[in-house]
């Protein structure tokens, strides 16, 4: 077992997956301001360090992605951010891309920025404690989207990204999230998101990228979030298990859903159906953002004094989804659990 597997291993087995708590300034300040707190570095710090310090980071998340400005924090007691989280048993890890911009050639898509400088600023984040990395590409469905050139650039930038954390002893995350938005049907976002990681997986390929030393961040196959069709989760579950068959190659060790949109019980429900049918090898747990924290950050919003139940809350939460990944959630240990 390489160095790298025993990373992606210790991130993702046991029933554990990833709180993805990797919100730019710019979209933690949104998210502060939806429940009525002022963004300072202190209250992003504040809420963030509630939840790493939380029972449900001890016994159910095994990776932690962290912002930049995150990943140089020091807690109210003193201590650094990626101590508290090795402390709690899981891997400190980074968003090293520095957001998708628009891509010039075919302006209404994007093409994810950050590779110039990538190499010496992984060195500071292994100094500074991450043992993995996050790299987000973003497409969209529409008549004439994605069209080749965004399908090939972004995933050329994923292999070179991927590369450039490999050579620096880190896992990365290879994350090509085809957005919600939309009215396309199920099907649709099938076809897309097999062609999407198909050419991710080509160009990973040219790079000679180590895939058992990697994690998949993908998006479940749904319907837009406009279309008139609505799908079971049994539907979701079994497309989104095919499709990832289909499309991944086998030595994938493991496959971190994003939730993107999702409801925190929709994101639940579906990676519990997936893994009650989950026929692979591939270990499918969660890497979700707004579905771990959003029931959190409502009441911590209301509540910043009340540092036990905006835990408890996020214990549940994270508790609810590590059921899901051994396909052993509920309805009743959700309601059971949540009173
Ligand atoms: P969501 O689960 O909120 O989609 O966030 C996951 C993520 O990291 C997107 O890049």
């Amino acid at each position: 077992m390489s160095e790298l597997n025993k990373i992606v291993m210790k991130i993702v087995s046991k029933g554990k997956g990833i709180l993805a708590a990797d919100e730019s300034t710019g979209t933690m300040s949104k998210r502060l301001d939806s429940v009525g707190v002022k963004s300072t570095s202190d209250s992003r710090l504040s809420f963030r360090e509630t939840l790493f310090s939380s029972e449900g980071m001890k016994n159910f998340i095994g990776g932690v992605i962290l912002y930049d400005e995150t990943i140089k924090q020091t807690t109210s007691s003193g201590v650094k951010i990626p101590e508290l989280i090795n402390k709690s048993g899981a891997v400190t890890g980074i968003k090293v891309d520095t957001g998708a911009k628009d891509l010039s050639g075919s302006r209404s898509e994007k093409i994810t920025e950050g590779l110039d400088g990538l190499r010496d600023r992984l060195k500071e984040y292994y100094t500074l404690g991450a043992r993995f990395t996050k790299w987000r590409a973003v497409y969209s469905i529409s008549s004439s989207t994605p069209s080749k050139l965004s399908l090939i650039s972004n995933a050329h930038a994923l292999a070179r990204y991927a590369s450039l954390v490999q050579e620096a002893n880190m896992v990365p995350i290879v994350e090509p999230e085809l957005l919600m938005d939309g009215n396309h049907d199920i099907k649709k976002c099938y076809e897309v998101t097999a062609e999407i990681l198909k050419i991710c997986y080509e160009q990973l390929d040219l790079f000679k990228i180590d895939l058992s030393g990697t994690i998949l961040k993908p998006n479940m196959i749904l319907p837009g979030k406009d279309c008139e069709k609505k799908a079971s989760t049994e539907e979701i579950a079994e497309m989104t298990v095919n499709c990832l068959k289909e499309s991944v190659p086998n030595k994938v060790p493991g496959i971190a859903f994003l939730s993107g949109g999702q409801s925190e019980l929709e994101a639940t429900k579906n990676l519990n159906t997936i893994n009650k049918i989950n026929n692979t090898n591939f270990i499918m747990t969660f890497s979700y953002g707004r579905a771990l924290q959003q029931s959190a950050l409502k009441y911590w919003g209301k509540n910043q004094k009340d540092i036990i139940n905006t835990k408890k809350i996020f214990n549940h939460r994270s508790k609810m989804n590590n059921l899901s990944v051994k396909a052993e959630w509920s309805e009743q240990k959700e309601s059971q659990t949540a009173a």
